[in-house]
């Protein structure tokens, strides 16, 4: 049941790694099934100033293996007013656009249920380093991201222990700490403060430290969201109270770059091809998730409405093992 004939993809919001893949798969999908498939540039704000092409299966060639987003990405102010959405919406009629995928976080999901408002088919593929999605249990991009922070850790943890210091790490994540805890525990983080925990420095932070030291630890790790920050000021708490070295690192954007693992290829190609054969059928504004290890797609409205928890199990786990 093939009702549409041009779409539009675009990528918005940070840029995570995977995003190319995920754009082209909606390309070469696309045209597989008869559809023209145009590239937005600069997410909203390249739609509302009419900055798209048509897009071949030669356009996206040689993309799969880079970080960022071919299509580059922006924040944009004027998408958020009204007078920004008409101009979005009349400029994808302009381009006879049957239906858009939008690539990125939560703010660019609203950004797709503000245009559904107005008429447009919107589908959502979600792609944040951050994993912060309440509707996927997966994002696209968080898989390097968690990859890129625990390389640091390792090389982190080196210094460390020739020094026998203490590293206090901040990891992006923005308000979740899937990120800090997944790194926490695969780096062997003596302790990991994270936005969905409350937390004192003195219980959870500088004891565990101070027996670590009394067992004979050479070195401490501890990870911080970004979430809570502060890692400056922590690594100097830390130094004062134990008088052991103690640096901070703000790890930053290196997360968001790099070149994709296989995990953040092969699920962007999958969400990818997944949205396209949404418009295929017929479907109207969805979002495509994973659940339960199964890619599925769900309605745009509701999926903004979903929230996520943190995994009571993992942050008990890594109590448990950095002893
Ligand atoms: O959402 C991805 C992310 O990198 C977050 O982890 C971080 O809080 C935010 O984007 C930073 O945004 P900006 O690109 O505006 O600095």
């Amino acid at each position: 049941m093939q009702t549409i004939k041009n779409i539009a993809v675009l990528t918005s919001g940070g840029d995570a790694p995977g995003m190319n893949a995920a754009v082209r798969a909606v390309v070469r999908a696309g045209i597989y099934n008869g559809l023209n498939v145009y590239g937005v540039y600069k997410g909203y704000e390249g739609l509302l100033n009419g900055d798209l092409e048509q897009l071949q299966l030669r356009s996206v060639g040689d993309i799969i293996q880079r970080g960022g987003t071919i299509l580059q990405t922006a924040r944009s102010p004027e998408f958020n007013t009204e007078a920004g959405l008409k101009k979005a919406m009349s400029m994808a009629k302009v381009f006879n656009i049957d239906a858009l995928v939008v690539i990125g976080g939560d703010g660019s999901f609203r950004g797709a249920k503000d245009l559904a408002e107005l008429g447009m088919n919107c589908v959502g593929i979600p792609g944040t380093i951050d994993n912060d999605i309440g509707s996927t249990d997966y994002t696209i991009g968080y898989d390097t991201a968690m990859n890129t922070v625990l390389d640091s850790i390792d090389k982190i943890r080196d210094t460390s222990y020739s020094h026998e210091r203490c590293s206090v790490l901040e990891v992006m994540g923005r308000n979740a700490g899937w990120i800090a805890v997944n790194c926490g525990i695969a780096g062997g983080a003596e302790a990991i403060i994270l936005p969905e925990e409350e937390f004192n420095i003195d219980e959870d932070i500088i004891l565990p430290i101070v027996q670590g030291r009394n067992r004979g630890k050479k070195h401490y790790l501890v990870i911080v969201a970004e979430g809570i920050g502060g890692a400056v000021d922590i690594a100097k708490y830390i130094e004062e109270k134990t008088q052991i070295v103690t640096r901070a690192t703000i790890l930053g954007y290196i997360q968001r770059g790099g070149t994709p693992t296989v995990c953040d290829r092969v699920m962007g190609s999958r969400m990818g091809a997944h949205a396209v054969n949404c418009l295929l059928e017929g479907k109207k504004n969805r979002i495509v998730a994973l659940r339960d290890n199964k890619l599925v797609d769900i309605d745009l409205f509701e999926a903004l409405s979903m929230s996520k928890t943190m995994d009571k199990e993992l942050i008990n786990l890594s109590k448990i093992l950095a002893m």
